[in-house]
């Protein structure tokens, strides 16, 4: 392994081409990277790939057919297994049934579908194709679903009619039903309806059983290679605005960069591995380490539909006992819950077929790590905290397996071919070891294949987001410290993006939500320590008088608009806390201080507040709280 980090520093894109030709190439490139319109950078541009036929064809043609690709459980106990070859086959059938809807190259296809083969073959099949897939998480509402359909401009929508979570049918038609109603969605031609909780949904005009499709369609369709810069697809995540941002990602570049990272972190023998990564493939750790880095590699993975509680709080630790998990990949939050349940559970279950231990989405704090390390990887399993972005594509920074001890509550070193530095507010750099609290912000210095292309529509809050505030680096919205060793400890974000149980979450997008209501005239948003969830959403309401004349209690207005958060975004958005205020405290020139809010929604007393336009206001607050009426 420390042959890799000698060889990416002595070539860094020798390196990265290197990585590139493991995949297979329908048309092989001859230049690596150009990054002479900086910060859009193109990598491996004359080259053709197909994605689809890297993570299919091309194990089956080198006689893998008969692996296991998907291990599927589902919820209610169901279980099915895909080899290579049948994925394949689905795929292809997939394929041709998209072409027969019209679904062409550069189409956007909007997936909003639970955790289950099919979903995954929908998402293979619309790359197979050069169409573009923008998969939403099923956790988001209607009206969520429908500004992330007409952003993309999709053609087709894939759905199910439900999927199992917490023992019920969550259902996905109803959702698309009326975000598509009023003819909401112009784009939208046709919808297919995946099949899975029998729930009874209504089939209009354009709407399409995907096993009828499916079963239409022949099973025989050759892929053919895109320019490695042809889009594969976008997913949408919060920013510091109120509206959630497309994050475009590419091919080529895209590929070598889940491909690599998954092999390499995870230290992966497709051959005798069983990986299990818990992500959704509504979220980017599911496009890059379920789907396109596990597949790429011609992994055995687990994908398991439901929550870790149902039925009971042992159903993890059963699948892994089930299936000898080997690589096993999730998020700190998911870890702290089973914390507070308890290491009984855990102990139940044989888990000894674990080697390696992932984690992803937030800091893990070091009690985590050594629980994780400790009652689930039994002594003898090696920690890797894999720091990454949805802009990123797959893991900057991350121990590697055999490569140097892993420290608990650390991200570490940046991967061999990755440049990342921390820099002060002026940009100049920290120098590890230079001080003891050697801490600024996290930057990304040189482009790598794996990185965003844009924001879907809207180059210029690329480079504004991402590219301005230090002229010629990437800034990714974290910050970071160097120990002593040079090693580096993520601190979070430093903008107004929170993470709610790893699930990235903006402050001003919860805050439109909220204005929209007619009841309220002002909103602010604070991520608030959260035991379990890291962060959890703490809202602060100046109501309208003249619209809540008649209006109910406190506390039932408290509820109403935590409903109606949850209508507007989903329940991954709903506040822990609604407050109502009479005002919010505002410097003199009117922007919110949420630092303030912040330590009133953490329980501590108020910091500085000389510089409030009004110093009385933090007061009233404190007040009212102490009168318990939160909630
Ligand atoms: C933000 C990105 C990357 C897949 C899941 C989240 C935080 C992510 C870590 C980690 C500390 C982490 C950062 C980052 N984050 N991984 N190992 N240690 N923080 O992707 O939703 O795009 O969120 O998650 O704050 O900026 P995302």
């Amino acid at each position: 392994m420390s042959d890799l980090y000698s060889q990416a520093k002595n070539d860094r894109l020798g390196f990265w081409a290197e990585q590139a030709r493991h995949l297979h190439w329908h048309k092989p490139f001859s230049q690596t990277l150009d990054f002479s319109k900086a910060p859009f950078a193109s990598w491996f541009a004359d080259g053709q790939i197909n994605a689809s036929y890297n993570c299919l064809d091309r194990h089956v043609l080198a006689g893998l057919g008969d692996r296991i690709a998907l291990l599927f459980e589902g919820e209610p106990g169901d279980s099915k297994k895909y080899s290579y070859a049948e994925l394949l086959n689905e795929t292809k059938k997939a394929a041709n049934a998209l072409i027969a809807l019209g679904v062409g190259e550069g189409d956007r296809v909007a997936i909003y579908s639970p955790l289950i083969p099919e979903t995954i073959i929908a998402m293979l099949a619309v790359a197979r194709i050069g169409a573009v897939h923008s998969v939403v998480f099923g956790g988001f509402s209607s009206e969520a679903l429908k500004n992330r359909i007409n952003d993309a401009g999709a053609k087709l929508v894939i759905t199910a009619d439900g999927g199992f979570r917490k023992g019920k049918a969550h259902e996905l038609k109803v959702a698309v039903d009326e975000a598509m109603k009023d003819n909401s969605c112009p784009t939208v031609e046709k919808v297919l309806v995946i099949k899975r909780t029998n729930t009874p949904v209504v089939m209009s005009e354009h709407d399409l059983w995907w096993s009828d499709a499916i079963s239409a369609a022949s099973a025989d369709h050759e892929a053919k290679g895109f320019d490695a810069e042809h889009p594969l697809f976008i997913l949408y995540t919060s920013g510091t605005t109120g509206k959630p941002k497309g994050i475009l990602h590419t091919t080529g570049g895209y590929l070598t960069g889940a491909a690599y990272t998954h092999k390499t972190v995870f230290d992966l023998h497709a051959e005798k591995d069983v990986y299990w990564c818990t992500a959704d493939v509504g979220w980017i750790t599911g496009h890059s380490y379920v789907v396109y880095g596990p597949l790429a590699n011609g992994a055995t993975q687990v994908i398991y539909e439901g929550t870790p509680d149902t039925p009971t709080f042992s159903r993890w630790w059963e699948i892994i006992e089930k299936y000898k998990v080997t690589i096993f990949y999730t998020a700190p939050t998911a870890i702290r819950t089973f914390m507070k349940v308890g290491k009984e559970v855990v102990a139940r279950h044989d888990l000894s077929s674990l080697r390696i231990l992932g984690s992803v989405g937030e800091p893990i704090n070091p009690e985590a790590w050594h629980w994780y390390s400790k009652v689930i990887g039994g002594d003898h399993c090696e920690v890797v905290d894999t720091w990454w972005q949805t802009e990123t594509g797959s893991i900057m920074i991350s121990a590697i397996p055999g490569a140097f001890k892993s420290k608990p509550g650390a991200a570490q070193r940046a991967l061999p071919g990755i440049t990342v530095g921390i820099v002060d507010e002026a940009g100049n750099p920290v120098i590890p070891g230079s001080d003891e609290k050697a801490s600024g912000y996290l930057t990304i210095d040189e482009p790598w294949p794996s990185m965003l292309r844009g924001v879907w529509g809207d180059p210029e809050r690329f480079k504004e987001t991402y590219w301005s505030k230090f002229p010629g680096k990437y800034f990714a919205g974290d910050g970071a410290r160097y120990d002593e060793e040079g090693d580096i400890w993520i601190l979070g974000r430093i903008d107004d993006v929170i993470k709610v149980s790893g699930h990235r979450l903006s402050t001003a997008e919860i805050e439109s939500a909220l204005v929209e209501h007619h009841w309220v005239a002002e909103a602010a948003v604070v991520g608030a320590k959260d035991e379990i969830t890291e962060q959890a959403v703490v809202a602060f309401v100046i109501l309208r008088q003249d619209e809540i004349a008649d209006a109910p209690s406190e506390t039932d207005i408290a509820k109403i608009l935590k409903d109606w958060v949850v209508k507007k975004i989903g329940p991954i958005a709903r506040p822990r806390e609604i407050i109502v205020v009479a005002e919010l405290p505002k410097t003199r020139s009117g922007k919110i201080m949420r630092r303030l809010l912040r330590d009133v929604a953490e329980g501590r007393p108020v910091g500085d507040v000389t510089t409030l336009a009004d110093s009385t206001v933090m007061s009233a607050i404190n007040a009212k709280l102490h009168e318990g009426v939160t909630d």
